[in-house]
């Protein structure tokens, strides 16, 4: 088979690193790539938020046999649909199932409707009603904007000036543009003084009927040490989570994960693809943060390399509704990849700066922000690569992953020091 994935980042150079795996697969193509895919995939310049253009390629190209679309702003405008219009295969849902990542009024609005264990929350349209909303509640308190904003558009706020500053920016400055016109106000789920590590992303395989959990992983989402600075599309992972049991599984299974599934059927938005369950541990049980509706960056670097099963076989299971069928393996011990990033990031910072890579020793290097430019390696976004070192348990990859990063460099490079040791952090 001949296999493209959609996307830039971490996550897809992950995917094509686990595909490259299969039996199965003869070329991968990525649209658009990076710098890191180039080494094991066919770059296609191609703008794959132009659907139109996409369709075109895909026509044009019919050697192609099987698409994986991983971005949620491609799922969210309906490629997905585009492409199996034109009969072409695809793993990632369709336009209406990917709005449970693509509107969190919309996801919110699910959970409560069918039970679903999440904050407490109100959506507003209207400035004055979600500012008299946010001084009736008081602080802590959390805004969203309703629609895509890079991972960034979640402010948790500490007090009430912060919680006005924030809706301001967010409805009326629209920080994060059109995603702001609508926003959630939820109920802070920890308080403050929160523990810092009681989160846990759970990536599920689904075909609409079956789902399946992968392995656990926590992300690091805030830009600096201490939890301090601004959420990011996330700073570094590890997996699997230390607080998961089989126990904790089978009340998320029962609770969460199933009873989304079907929800969205009720829906008639049958999900199909990888349904990212964001879940926070709280004295009440396990709660929904948040849904992606695609594999989380940099979760995916991690969870990934842990897969003893053949990922084509998944996707194709995924496509063709027979999950059921197949057995999902994973590797014992843990793996890690700390994200090194661009001075700046997530606000702003320079590209183009050239990267040196020495001595990695036993760790995969996946490439995120990167480019080729005169025939040298530089830096091409925020998040520039991803350190991934597998071990015996989680202190065993995290000290290979950041001997390899000290022979990283580039101008203004920065990483957070305590990927793997989140449940110490304070
Ligand atoms: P999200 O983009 O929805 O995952 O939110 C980003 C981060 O904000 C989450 O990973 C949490 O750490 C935090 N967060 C979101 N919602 C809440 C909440 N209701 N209570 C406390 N923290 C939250
Ligand atoms: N790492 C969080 C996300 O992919 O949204």
């Amino acid at each position: 088979m001949n296999v493209l994935v959609i996307g830039n980042g971490g996550r897809e150079h992950a995917v094509l690193l686990a595909l490259k795996k299969s039996p199965k697969v003869d070329k991968l193509y990525c649209m658009k790539g990076n710098a890191g895919t180039a080494e094991i995939a066919e770059n296609v310049n191609v703008d794959y938020m132009d659907i139109e253009a996409v369709k075109k390629f895909a026509l044009e190209n019919p050697q192609i046999d099987y698409y994986v679309v991983t971005p949620d702003d491609p799922l969210a405008i309906g490629l997905v649909d585009a492409l199996e219009s034109i009969g072409k295969r695809c793993f990632g849902p369709n336009k209406a199932a990917a709005q449970i990542e693509a509107s969190k009024a919309f996801a919110k609005e699910l959970m409560h409707k069918y039970g679903i264990p999440t904050a407490k929350s109100k959506t507003f349209d209207n400035y004055g009603d979600a500012l008299d909303y946010v001084r009736a509640e008081g602080a802590p308190i959390v805004l969203k904007a309703d629609g895509l904003a890079l991972g960034k558009g979640v402010l948790v706020c500490e007090t009430l000036k912060d919680a006005e500053e924030g809706l301001k920016e967010i409805m009326l400055d629209k920080a994060f543009g059109a995603a702001g016109n609508k926003i959630v106000i939820e109920e802070c789920m920890c308080g403050l003084k929160y523990t810092p590590g009681e989160e846990v992303s759970v990536l599920c395989f689904t075909d609409g009927k079956t789902i399946v959990p992968m392995i656990t992983s926590c992300d690091h989402k805030r830009a600096f040490d201490g939890d301090k600075g601004l959420n990011t599309g996330g700073m570094g992972t590890f997996s699997p989570c230390p607080f998961w049991t089989k126990e904790l599984e089978k009340e998320v299974y029962d609770t969460i994960l199933l009873p989304t599934v079907n929800a969205l059927n009720s829906e008639g938005k049958p999900f199909k693809g990888c349904l990212y369950f964001g879940l926070m541990r709280t004295d009440k049980g396990m709660k929904v943060v948040e849904y992606n509706s695609r594999f989380g960056d940099p979760e995916t670097q991690v969870v990934l390399p842990m897969l003893k099963t053949d990922l084509m076989d998944i996707f194709e299971a995924v496509t063709e509704e027979r999950l059921s069928d197949i057995k999902i393996e994973w590797e014992n011990g843990a793996c890690v990849c700390v994200v090194v990033a661009s001075g700046g990031y997530p606000v702003s910072y320079t590209k183009g700066k050239p990267i040196t890579i020495g001595d990695t020793g036993e760790t995969v290097i996946v490439h995120a922000g990167t480019a080729i430019k005169d025939g040298k390696l530089v830096t091409n976004g925020g998040r520039v690569l991803g350190v991934v070192a597998k071990g015996k348990d989680i202190e065993e990859a995290r000290e290979k992953a950041y001997k390899a990063v000290d022979n990283i460099s580039f101008e203004n490079m920065f990483y957070r020091k305590v990927i793997g040791i989140k449940y110490r952090e304070v």
